[in-house]
């Protein structure tokens, strides 16, 4: 295997391990992918300041996301079907954010369930909540959540409809995948993968099967879930779920600074500018062009975070002197998952701390918490 030094070697070994059906639901974006592209190539416009001669010893990633300590501000996106990318995917994901010292952030629309991701970690995780038309089952999540000791409750609000992913619609995707005789052939080419599937239970949607009334198989689950999604979702639920959940709220999938006044006097802890890594709105700004403006409407009332297209720690850096106090990886890890399981995680997330490290360093800069505009030519 070739030597793995940056987060696109975690991708291109991940193309060749995991199903085509699973590789390209990760790596794609909706319609034309413009927003998609758009949210990787703005950050390389940003450029550095570089400071020579400046004391660079005992260097700091230490810092903290909604009140909890974090080894760098660098937390695990919530992605749905992470569990198909490798077997047990979730669990192999959230112990390696565990080890690392990052928070971990489960999808509603995971493989494994909450409860089993809480009995293979021993440190609390975060939990990302879609809004589902069924308020019953709302209200069962959060409880789940809360007894699982998850630390906080990551609020989705871009997701009321769905962006068309042509790739998805191409492969037919499902879990667990249908077995057509396309299908079928990927898969003899993906042995390790196949391997590992037929080595655990977790192939359905671990949170919603037998949690759900009226779901008990596949065809059910799907007619189900297509339909749950709920358009008519308002500020007045998030109030709701705020309440009913009590702990640190985060809301993602702010882009404009107007729905940013609205998030902050939500009384939410944290919002992510987010377009859903260019998966929904196609035609968005990236996530990183919309941070700015952001910052400056609410920076000072509520923290920023931050994700999309974040594929290195010199992106990070970015990204926190822009305004943002932490971000988030969506595909980085799940190549990393895709790879090499647990140890892809942990190698995608030291690969990020020593460019952010590194990067801070040649800025002149030894604290990330320091970290500002200053950094940057402008
Ligand atoms: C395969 C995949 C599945 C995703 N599923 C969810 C999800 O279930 N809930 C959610 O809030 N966001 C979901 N997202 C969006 C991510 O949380 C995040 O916003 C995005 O991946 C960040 O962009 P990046 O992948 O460029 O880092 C998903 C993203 C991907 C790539």
């Amino acid at each position: 295997m070739a030597l793995i030094t940056t987060v696109e070697d975690l991708r291109i070994l991940a193309k060749q391990r995991v199903p085509r059906m699973f590789y390209d639901y990760a790596d794609a974006g909706s319609w034309t992918e413009s927003t998609y592209r758009a949210n990787e190539t703005d950050f390389a416009s940003i450029k550095f300041r570089q400071r020579v001669a400046v004391n660079l010893e005992n260097r700091s990633l230490r810092s903290t996301m909604v009140g909890q300590e974090v080894a760098m501000p660098v937390a695990l996106a919530p992605t749905g079907l992470t569990g198909m990318q490798r077997a047990d995917g979730e669990i192999l994901a959230a112990r390696a954010a565990e080890k690392f010292g990052v928070p971990f952030t489960l999808s509603t629309m995971s493989i494994c369930s909450i409860e089993d991701v809480a009995a293979h970690t021993s440190k609390p995780f975060w939990f990302q909540l879609y809004v589902m038309k069924d308020r019953a089952f709302i209200e069962r999540l959060i409880e789940r959540a809360r007894a699982a000791k998850c630390s906080a409750l990551v609020l989705t609000l871009d997701l009321q409809v769905l962006g068309q992913r042509h790739k998805d619609l191409r492969n037919g995707m499902t879990a667990p995948p249908k077995l057509t005789v396309a299908n079928i052939l990927n898969l003899m080419t993906r042995p390790r993968w196949c391997m590992g599937m037929l080595a655990t239970q977790r192939r359905g949607f671990g949170n919603i099967v037998g949690h759900a009334s009226d779901v008990s198989d596949l065809s059910s689950l799907s007619a189900w879930t297509s339909q749950q999604f709920d358009p008519a979702l308002s500020w007045d639920d998030v109030e709701w779920i705020k309440r009913r959940w009590g702990g640190k709220l985060i809301i993602k999938g702010i882009m404009d600074p107007e729905d940013a006044r609205l998030a902050a006097n939500s009384g939410a802890d944290a919002l992510i500018v987010s377009n859903h890594g260019g998966r929904q709105l196609d035609g968005a700004q990236s996530s990183i062009a919309a941070l700015p403006a952001i910052v400056d409407a609410v920076g000072s009332r509520i923290e920023v975070h931050m994700d999309g297209g974040v594929r290195s720690g010199q992106d990070v850096i970015r990204a926190l002197a822009l305004g943002a106090r932490g971000v988030y990886i969506g595909r980085p890890f799940l190549y990393g998952l895709g790879a090499l399981g647990e140890r892809g995680v942990s190698k995608c997330l030291d690969i990020i701390r020593n460019e952010l490290d590194l990067t801070m360093a040649f800025c002149g800069l030894r604290d990330v918490q320091d970290v500002d505009g200053r950094i940057l030519l402008r």
